[in-house]
């Protein structure tokens, strides 16, 4: 089994990417295969005529795997624009009998849960099926180590992102 992990930030190995990077940890107890793609390491421009290797290759990624994983950071209360832009090159149908699940990140709590709820119609939309575990957090659930890197601080998101690599796994067994 292969998940496909998502980061639809503009941000390279942010907060975005890090929840995805401690659920590829979940994986690998379950002997999942997992790859991370880091949208903004692609080339993605607005449009269906985009032809360009980067979004033949993501879909043929998506394609191949049996699952998959969207982490979006809450820009205006929703997706960022880059996921969606990607999105809109899936084509229909494109997430058929696909196990998907959905996290982001915000900045506070204000408009926490929006991003999800918009992702979860998109996912619908095109025939995959969101799992019921989800993640929605924000900046106070991480922290800074010696470092300066990110690390998450909020045990009950660790714990949630382990069930939903659970559930990815039970839904695609
Ligand atoms: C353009 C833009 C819009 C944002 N809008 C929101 C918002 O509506 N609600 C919120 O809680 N945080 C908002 N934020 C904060 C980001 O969601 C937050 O900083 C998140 O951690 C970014 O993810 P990253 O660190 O992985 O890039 C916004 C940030 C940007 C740059």
């Amino acid at each position: 089994m292969k998940v496909l992990m998502i980061s639809g930030t503009y941000n390279r190995q942010s907060r975005t990417w890090l929840l995805l990077d401690e659920a590829r940890k979940y994986c690998d107890t379950y002997d999942i295969q997992t790859e991370i793609v880091e949208l903004c390491d692609y080339a993605i421009t607005v449009g269906q005529k985009d032809t360009s290797h980067d979004i033949s290759e993501l879909v043929e990624k998506i394609n191949q795997s049996e699952a998959v994983i969207f982490s979006t950071p809450n820009y205006q209360g929703s997706i960022s624009g880059l996921l969606k832009v990607a999105i809109d090159h899936i084509p229909e149908r494109g997430l058929k009998n696909k196990a998907v699940g959905l996290i982001s990140v915000s900045g506070g709590i204000g408009n926490i849960s929006q991003p999800l709820s918009h992702l979860r119609d998109i996912v619908s939309s095109l025939e995959g099926l969101a799992v019921a575990t989800n993640i929605a957090c924000y900046s106070e659930d991480f922290m800074r180590d010696e470092e300066g890197k990110n690390i998450i601080s909020n045990d009950k998101i660790l714990a949630r992102l382990q069930d939903m690599v659970e559930e990815l796994y039970r839904h695609t067994k």
